[in-house]
């Protein structure tokens, strides 16, 4: 599968996501949209992505399912894109010495700093998902970040390298191109789903969260994932509770 993306490389953009998206007339399968500098990029929760121009990748990748696209996948397994997506990051992080892992729902960390965040945006057709873009803002040469953002890292500062950040593109498809692979048959996407678990960030820790609905916060430990991708926690109470996105949130 590796071969057969292909990308364009963009001077200027406001987003990659809506790129892709103005573009879907002409754009197959495993196209992918990356831009040097990304004006007005999105990120989860209606929050805005920004980097230094030139710093860091930012690119978006569409899949289609379907048809000569990818073996169709049922809306309620859709999760498997993020878990596919998120441990392709785990792999080619480790391929460059950084070890990383994944953050419910499928934010890079490298302990308790976030070095890659994604924004998969799934278009739905009857019971099936008919389009993903994947879009993905990985931190690679920047060194230094606004005050607001929380507790970003990136590759350089990790390693103490410089990147070519084309090159690492290039290196990173082949490696999603894999886990892509792996989510087309029902074994593969159980063991993304195995692999999911072994390599989330906090699995198992007894942690503190905040109950979104109420803004409480709570002890838990994270126990597993739904199949759909809601968050399993036991409580220290020993309950045990299943929460959407957005609707639970960690204390770093
Ligand atoms: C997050 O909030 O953590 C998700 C950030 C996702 C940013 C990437 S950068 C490339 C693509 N284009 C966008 O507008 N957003 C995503």
């Amino acid at each position: 599968m590796a071969q057969r993306f292909s990308t364009i490389w963009m001077d200027s953009v406001d987003s990659t996501n809506s790129e892709i998206v103005r573009r879907l007339p002409e754009l197959d399968n495993l196209s992918v949209i990356a831009a040097v500098d990304q004006t007005a990029g999105r990120g989860q929760r209606g929050n805005s992505w920004k980097v230094e121009p030139g710093a860091n990748l930012t690119f978006s990748v569409l899949l289609r399912f379907g048809g000569d696209g990818l073996a169709p996948v049922h809306a309620r397994e859709q999760f498997c894109i993020s878990m596919a997506t998120a441990l392709a990051q785990v792999e080619y992080f480790a391929s460059r010495g950084i070890a990383a892992s994944v953050k419910w729902p499928n934010d890079i960390y490298c302990r308790n700093r976030k070095i890659s965040g994604v924004l998969i945006e799934n278009t739905l057709s009857g019971s099936g998902i008919s389009r993903s873009i994947i879009g993905i803002g990985m931190n690679v040469n920047q060194t230094e970040f606004p005050p607001q953002l929380l507790n970003p890292v990136s590759m350089a500062v990790l390693t103490g390298k410089r990147y070519d950040v084309r090159g690492e593109l290039d290196a990173f498809l082949p490696i999603l191109g894999r886990h892509l692979e792996m989510i087309q048959t029902e074994e593969g996407r159980k063991k993304v789903a195995e692999k999911y678990l072994e390599h989330m960030y906090a699995f198992g820790e007894s942690r503190t969260f905040i109950d979104c609905s109420d803004g409480k916060p709570f002890t838990g430990k994270i126990t597993g994932v739904t199949p759909e991708g809601r968050l399993r926690i036991e409580t220290a109470e020993g309950a045990l509770r299943e929460f959407a996105f957005k609707e639970v949130s960690f204390v770093l």
